[in-house]
């Protein structure tokens, strides 16, 4: 059996990705999945054993069955800054610490956010297909219409920090905002004017509809018929947190019916989001394939992060960015 750490990278990813964990004094051995396939690896699976970190994507589940195979787990360091993928009270009971990468994939995220927001409140995708397919006849006085940003209203449920990055954006294009928070974000309502209101309310007001929470046994579904049903016929639904927090099938409905808008998803449930699935048969639904971090920049600091994360755990050391603190108090 090896002697050097061995840490486990579920995914294949770019060398230069890693070299804090290839240039570390002492050394350690890497078991890297492919790089195409999501899943823990069969080759991986074999290694858990003897593993002493894990060095996760979104795309694999950390769960029980997992840890129970492996003993000399020390660290999970997930990239990404969601940890939905991984059971974090399986770790903790373990005492085995859990590192996320928040704060690196706030700008990244929040651009998508607005990006997405302005191409469903403008028509973008369809506007360019017409282009392309012909359509595009004359300069047309009512054709392309889509809606003003400028004195609208954003409804952001969540006001973390990829939440008020989005205000900030929000404010520069003129939009009014409204949010939701758990603990209320008083400098952002000086700073930006925003005011903090209960959930149906929001989704009463607001001409956007942005989500900015995280996913959880409290928030899974949280957007669902009823939630749906209080929006303006004309209000779009942008959702770059996680899927599950909307009810797939509840929204189609209201896309259907004309309830809302439009929904503009870069995270869907399932993901990936099948060809044939029933949702993207609705109309003025604008899908991407979770992207919201997707910048050269933004992946190389989530994995830089993931690698202090890693190596802090091996050592064991507090990890720079843990969700579950805990599990060294009680290891
Ligand atoms: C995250 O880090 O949780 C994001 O969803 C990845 O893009």
């Amino acid at each position: 059996m090896s002697t050097r750490p061995v840490v486990l990278v579920t995914r294949g990813l770019p060398d230069d990705w890693l070299h804090r964990l290839e240039h570390t004094p002492g050394g350690m051995e890497l078991v890297v999945g492919p790089a195409d396939r999501p899943g823990l690896d069969p080759a991986l699976e074999a290694r858990l054993p003897e593993a002493d970190g894990i060095f996760s994507l979104l795309t694999e589940r950390i769960d029980e069955h997992v840890l129970a195979r492996a003993p000399r787990l020390r660290v999970v360091s997930n990239m990404a800054v969601g940890v939905d993928n991984i059971d974090v009270d399986a770790c903790t009971r373990r005492g085995i610490p859990v590192g996320h990468t928040p704060g690196v994939l706030t700008e990244a995220t929040a651009d998508l956010a607005m990006a997405l927001l302005l191409a469903a409140a403008r028509g973008i995708p369809s506007a360019a297909e017409d282009v392309r397919a012909g359509r595009w006849s004359s300069w047309s006085p009512t054709g392309w219409l889509g809606a003003d940003l400028h004195g609208a209203t954003l409804g952001i449920v969540g006001m973390g920090a990829i939440g008020r990055a989005v205000a900030r954006r929000a404010r520069g294009f003129g939009l009014r905002i409204v949010y939701t928070s758990r603990s209320g974000a008083p400098e952002i309502e000086s700073e930006l004017a925003a005011r903090r209101v209960p959930l149906a309310e929001l989704f009463a007001v607001a001409d956007f509809v942005s989500l900015h929470v995280p996913l959880s046994s409290e928030t899974h579904r949280l957007v669902d018929a009823t939630l749906l049903s209080r929006m303006k016929p004309t209000a779009i639904l942008v959702n770059t947190a996680r899927g599950p927090i909307v009810d797939p099938v509840a929204l189609r409905e209201a896309l259907e019916r004309g309830t809302i808008g439009g929904a503009a998803l870069d995270v869907t449930d399932p993901e990936p989001l099948p060809p044939d699935d029933p949702l993207l048969s609705a109309p003025n639904l604008l899908v991407v394939p979770h992207i919201g971090s997707a910048t050269r920049g933004t992946r190389r600091r989530m994995a830089e992060l993931a690698c202090d994360n890693l190596l802090a755990g091996l050592r064991g050391l507090p990890l720079p960015h843990c969700v579950n603190v805990d599990a060294l108090r009680g290891a």
